[in-house]
């Protein structure tokens, strides 16, 4: 309020009026994809929640997979690939197959390829290189290969396994 020649006029508010911060004023999580509800599966879905990630896991058995961690949602990998632009693949790649006929849903994303192998050199091309052969229109990265679902699911100081 101001005064003028001895009376009160209200002020016109000339700034944005301010909102309390509050729930909805929180951005909504990243949400990140697995495919693969097996061991590492199951112990990165669960750090990256612990992280505060959303995560949905592309499963051949949504309804029937084990335990998954809890706040996770698993669907088929078709409709997992759709809600996230991130997918890790947490499968064997001897069974990478199923990747190439899902190309289309995965054109644009970026694929983690966390995979090893049993042995050196029974491949002629890197496991990455065979999954961007097989998905050219993703983003191939090779990473997060060396941790192990036992430190993962246990905590990294809690011995090696
Ligand atoms: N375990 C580790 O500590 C560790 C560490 C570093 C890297 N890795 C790598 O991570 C990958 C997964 O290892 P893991 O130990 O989690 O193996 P796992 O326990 O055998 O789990 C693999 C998952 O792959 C899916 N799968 C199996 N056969 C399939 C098929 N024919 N087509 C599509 N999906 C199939 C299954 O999930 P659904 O039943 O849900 O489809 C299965 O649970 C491997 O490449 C491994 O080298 C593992």
């Amino acid at each position: 309020m101001r005064v003028v020649n001895g009376t009160s006029e209200m002020m016109k508010p000339e700034s944005v009026s301010l909102h309390p911060l509050g729930a909805a004023a929180a951005p909504v999580p990243e949400m990140l994809c697995i495919f693969g509800t097996g061991d590492l599966g199951r112990s990165l879905g669960l750090r990256l929640l612990q992280s505060g990630y959303r995560v949905v896991y592309g499963s051949r058995r949504p309804h029937s997979c084990g335990p998954l961690p809890q706040g996770s949602q698993v669907m088929s990998h078709e409709a997992a690939a759709q809600s996230a632009s991130l997918i890790f693949i947490c499968v064997h790649r001897e069974h990478y197959g199923f990747l190439e006929t899902m190309a289309p849903h995965l054109a644009g994303k970026v694929l983690v390829d966390l995979s090893n192998n049993l042995k050196k050199g029974i491949y002629p091309e890197p496991n990455a290189a065979y999954l961007q052969r097989l998905v050219p229109g993703a983003a191939v990265v090779k990473g997060l290969n060396t941790l192990s679902a036992w430190a993962l699911q246990n905590g990294l100081l809690a011995g090696k396994q």
